[in-house]
């Protein structure tokens, strides 16, 4: 059984995806062993306090450095045993020095086709806003391995959607969420376990 740590800062839909595919049998040999929030406010604390899973608020703000903060989520996941870290919203840039404790463990999920509209500063929202200055027709999400470039590791998984006129930034991050993000993040997961 593959236990997973799963990594969110807002409303965790994405989490919330890995669960249902937990419960319906998608996801199989695996279960989600812990939840940390670099937020008291994610909505995502609740979505895992609902399904009995233990959560935890590492914040950077109550630890002396970004390094100290990272230090007490690698023992959480080590405690827990967790074999997959999974970034699912987590909207804060990870240091080498976590991504080299967990190396090919790691995987996220990003609301473009990479390599367009990702990198440092490209995170939820605003993913969406550039997509549509720009004036792409299609994009949709990426699950990717995590290595030291922001949004630059191994991709996993991709899944086109597309854009559609009058589309507002929300209308399209929906849409790139439920055509895209809660399917391939789930089917990576499912593979990964069961490789
Ligand atoms: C999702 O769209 C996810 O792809 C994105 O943040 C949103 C979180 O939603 N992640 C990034 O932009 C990472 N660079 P959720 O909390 O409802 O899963």
């Amino acid at each position: 059984m593959l236990k997973l740590a799963v990594l969110v800062s807002g409303g965790g839909t994405n989490l919330q995806a890995i669960l249902d595919a937990i419960d319906s049998g998608k996801i199989k040999n695996a279960e989600v062993a812990l939840v940390i929030a670099n937020k008291t406010s994610a909505y995502a604390l609740e979505r895992a306090k609902n399904h009995g899973i233990k959560t935890a608020v590492i914040r950077k703000k109550d630890f002396a450095s970004k390094e100290d903060a990272e230090q007490a989520m690698i023992d959480a996941i080590n405690a827990e045993g967790c074999g997959l870290v999974v970034l699912a919203g987590f909207l804060s840039v990870l240091s080498p020095k976590f991504i080299r404790a967990f190396e090919k463990k790691i995987i996220n999920i990003h609301p473009s086709l990479i390599p367009s509209f990702c990198g440092e500063g490209y995170y939820g929202l605003k993913v969406h806003e550039e997509a549509l200055k720009k004036g792409v027709k299609v994009t949709g999400a990426t699950v990717h391995y995590v290595d030291e470039i922001v949004d630059g590791g191994e991709i996993l998984a991709q899944k086109a959607v597309y854009v559609e006129e009058g589309d507002t930034p929300e209308v399209l991050q929906k849409r790139v969420m439920t055509e895209a993000e809660w399917i391939i993040l789930p089917e990576v997961i499912n593979k990964l376990a069961n490789q």
